[in-house]
């Protein structure tokens, strides 16, 4: 029997392309998001030319009682699923005290708490199926702090963190643990955040497909932390050797927290 691998936020950008690749790859897909339309066209076009089954499951991951009822639907359909792509994610630029305290929440809903429910719920019967495992889409923001996207960066240190945990506790196991760590990508995140009006975001961004490509890739080979493109590599790396103080002054420049 084919794997199944379930994409959260399937319906645009990374998410999206994660999907077609894991069809691609043979496995049967389950699809998640609030989009509906996009959804049930990606699910046609992925049907037709990977030969796959691809389920389409609408659910708004802010909601506290989602993933409980994407997981009763899951079980309804008799759907295993092997591979969880927890990728659905958003972020909001603006100073945390004058962003919608609703977004901020929800934020933290779709990132964070989400991501963590759905992966301990489908978790125990990977664990007894011994194979599959977990594709957590983190970010290069995970490395410092944000000022001026607080509630984002710190979300997006959660997945790194809660990811490399996971992957100690599971070693031996033969399941996969994959941090997906994007820098800036050509997706609806840009316009949506606000994050596409800033230079240093524009002129960098890679096209969601190299990402996807490397994040496949990399959980393929089951690696732990995938940082797609040289230039975020670099940027990872010289982070780490200057100190915290400096860097969050740095982020704070570029994404204007003093103006
Ligand atoms: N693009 C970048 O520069 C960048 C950089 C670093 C990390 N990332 C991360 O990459 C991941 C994918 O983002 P993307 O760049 O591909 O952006 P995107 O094109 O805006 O896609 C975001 C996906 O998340 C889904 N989503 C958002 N809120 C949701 C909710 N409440 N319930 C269910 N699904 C929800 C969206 O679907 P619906 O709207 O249909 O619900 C959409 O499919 C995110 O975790 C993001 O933080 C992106």
């Amino acid at each position: 029997m084919m794997p199944t691998t379930l994409i959260t936020g399937a319906s645009s950008g990374i998410g999206r392309d994660l999907a077609q690749l894991f069809a691609k790859g043979g496995d049967d897909v389950v699809l998640v998001a609030r989009s509906e339309d996009k959804l049930v066209e990606l699910a046609r076009s992925i049907e037709d030319e990977c030969h796959v089954s691809a389920t389409v499951l609408v659910a708004d991951l802010s909601d506290p009682n989602a993933i409980d009822q994407l997981c009763n639907q899951l079980n309804e359909r008799n759907i295993h699923v092997d591979n969880l792509v927890n990728n659905a994610g958003f972020g909001a630029l603006g100073k945390f005290s004058e962003l919608s305290v609703d977004r901020q929440t929800d934020m933290l809903m779709v990132n964070v708490v989400a991501l963590t429910r759905l992966t301990r719920r489908l978790l125990p019967s990977m664990l007894e199926r011994g194979r599959g495992g977990v594709l957590n889409i983190g970010s290069i923001a995970a490395h410092q702090a944000g000022p001026n996207m607080s509630v984002y960066y710190a979300s997006k240190a959660y997945v790194l963190s809660f990811t490399e945990g996971l992957r100690e506790e599971l070693h031996g196991t033969g399941l996969h643990v994959t941090c997906l760590e994007p820098g800036p990508t050509e997706t609806g995140f840009g316009e949506d955040s606000g994050m596409g009006r800033l230079k240093s975001f524009s002129t960098q961004a890679m096209s969601a497909a190299q990402v996807a490509q490397s994040g496949y890739d990399g959980y393929q080979a089951n690696e732990d932390v995938v940082i797609p493109g040289w230039k975020n590599r670099l940027l990872v790396t010289s982070t780490g050797f200057i100190p915290r103080g400096i860097t969050r002054k740095v982020v704070a420049k570029m994404q204007g927290a003093y103006e």
